[in-house]
């Protein structure tokens, strides 16, 4: 199969929150490799210092300008504000976010925790308002831009979780993103901005690699309950949101793509 070409975001503004660890790094990695110049924000300073030094030192050759990193807590309205101030005071514009943080778990219904459930409700969703509310304001009047959510397999349930710590607040959190991604891209399909979400399955990331090998013998186990009969690597997420991000999905908006082995 031939190769893409490069330069797939060339020129592009990209901010990518959660761009200290995981996922949120794979796709700020793939996206400065695209030559997009990379804004990355996570409450992890030493983290998004890691991921910065990555992109400086990698294969991001197209990548336009340096990155650059803020901390910020995107759970919170004031510096969520503050972030999509400095990033147009700095850059101009901004043409695609991506909303990376995400997670959490309240354990099994029976005993879960009121400020759990409102700890994975806000991390996951509130954060996703606050940024897509700041960037479509912007993008909106500009007439283009691209968002990209992340969801998740969980949005229809996990078996592996739910048997080992339940976990229904983080799957009513996903299938809440992929709700307010279908909402937000009908508002906005006129306008030039398109929205979409990335649903991974199990990924392997530092985080989760050692949770999904001690699952494993569950009769619903993470690659058991695979097709594909394997976990995804951060490239598998990072390759789907760079599509969404980039112009090649001129056409695409309000779609929760799964990247999940056939799950
Ligand atoms: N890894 C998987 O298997 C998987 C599967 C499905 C969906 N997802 C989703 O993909 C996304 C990334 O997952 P991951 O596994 O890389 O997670 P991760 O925990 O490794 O990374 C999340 C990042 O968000 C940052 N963060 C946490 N709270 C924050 C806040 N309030 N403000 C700013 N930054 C904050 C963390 O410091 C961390 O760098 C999440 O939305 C997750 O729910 C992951």
């Amino acid at each position: 199969m031939s190769q893409p070409p490069a330069g797939r975001v060339s020129g592009k503004i990209a901010l990518v929150t959660g761009a200290a660890n995981g996922l949120g790094r794979a796709i700020a990695l793939r996206l400065a490799e695209e030559g997009a110049t990379l804004v990355l924000v996570d409450i992890d300073t030493a983290g998004l210092a890691e991921t910065e030094r990555l992109i400086r030192t990698g294969s991001a050759g197209g990548s336009n300008r340096p990155p650059t990193s803020i901390t910020a807590d995107v759970t919170e309205e004031a510096p969520v504000k503050a972030l999509f101030r400095q990033v147009l005071e700095t850059h101009g514009r901004l043409d695609i976010l991506v909303n990376d943080v995400g997670g959490g778990s309240t354990g099994h219904i029976w005993e879960a925790r009121l400020e759990d459930w409102d700890h994975v409700i806000r991390l996951n969703l509130r954060s996703a308002f606050l940024c897509t509310r700041e960037a479509t304001a912007h993008m909106r009047v500009r007439g283009s831009g691209s968002i990209v959510n992340l969801s998740s397999g969980a949005r229809e349930g996990t078996p592996w979780t739910a048997a080992y710590i339940g976990n229904s607040a983080y799957s009513a959190a996903k299938a809440g993103i992929h709700g307010f991604t279908r909402g937000v891209a009908l508002e906005l399909a006129d306008s030039g901005v398109r929205i979409n979400a990335v649903a991974p399955g199990p990924i392997e990331t530092e985080r989760t690699g050692p949770g999904f090998r001690k699952i494993e013998q569950l009769e619903y186990g993470p690659i058991r309950a695979t097709p594909m009969r394997r976990i995804g690597v951060p490239q598998d997420i990072a390759n789907a949101v760079l599509y969404l991000a980039s112009d090649e999905a001129a056409y695409v908006t309000g779609t929760t793509l799964a990247v999940a082995g056939g799950r």
